[in-house]
């Protein structure tokens, strides 16, 4: 057996995804262990669960830096230092810019709430339903140096019911999400990792 795969996951609020990662490290459905969750806000509620669950976490903040290169270069060497294999965004409210992508080259997951490449950035369910579409769903995918781009890994779709509001809709998607996230994950790990431990030495 090898070892369980360190990630490091980012994260800017309610950490939903988070704790799902988490609990299925648990129940030993992703082979993975969390070694920090780094957060750009204080008050993140995500940092609750994750203290309270004996996981590292650490809060780095955009103001106390000079610029965004310095602060996403924190970011990175805090990654760094823990061994992160694989840089997991959940919620994660900032676009990363391309030192950082470079730095983890193909090695950034994010989850998005809507069947890519639709309904990219901010408000993705409210966009599905302004528009109109029957099936909407969420999506796993490598992150590069465009806006919820890069290589989609997994999707699952969610039917649109007639009777539902942003909120229905966000719900009944997340509940999608919390699963995805997690074996689009451990797709990466078994299929991915062996080679970047190959290329890496380890
Ligand atoms: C999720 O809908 C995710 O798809 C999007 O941001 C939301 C984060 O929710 N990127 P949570 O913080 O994981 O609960």
């Amino acid at each position: 057996m090898s070892k369980p795969a360190a990630i490091g996951i980012l994260i800017s609020g309610r950490g939903s995804n988070m704790a799902a990662i988490y609990q299925h490290i648990q129940n030993g459905v992703v082979d993975a262990s969390i070694s920090i969750v780094i957060s750009n806000k204080p008050d993140a509620k995500g940092l609750d669960f994750a203290k309270e669950h004996g996981i590292k976490t650490s809060v780095i903040e955009q103001k106390t830096f000079n610029s965004k290169e310095d602060y996403e270069s924190e970011i990175a060497a805090q990654l760094e230092s823990h061994g992160i294999e694989l840089v997991v965004l959940a919620g994660y409210m900032r676009v990363l810019g391309g030192g950082f992508i470079h730095r983890f080259e193909g090695k950034i997951v994010n989850i998005h709430p809507s069947l890519l490449p639709a309904f990219k950035g901010l408000d993705a369910q409210k966009q599905a339903l302004d528009y109109g579409v029957k099936i909407a769903g969420c999506s796993v995918h490598f992150v590069d140096t465009t806006l919820d781009g890069g290589p989609i890994i997994m999707q699952e779709a969610v039917e649109v019911l007639d009777t539902d509001t942003e909120t229905t809709l966000s719900e009944r998607i997340l509940e999608k999400e919390h699963q995805l996230y997690a074996k689009a994950i451990q797709w990466v790990i078994k299929t991915k990792l062996p080679q970047w431990r190959t290329t890496c030495g380890h």
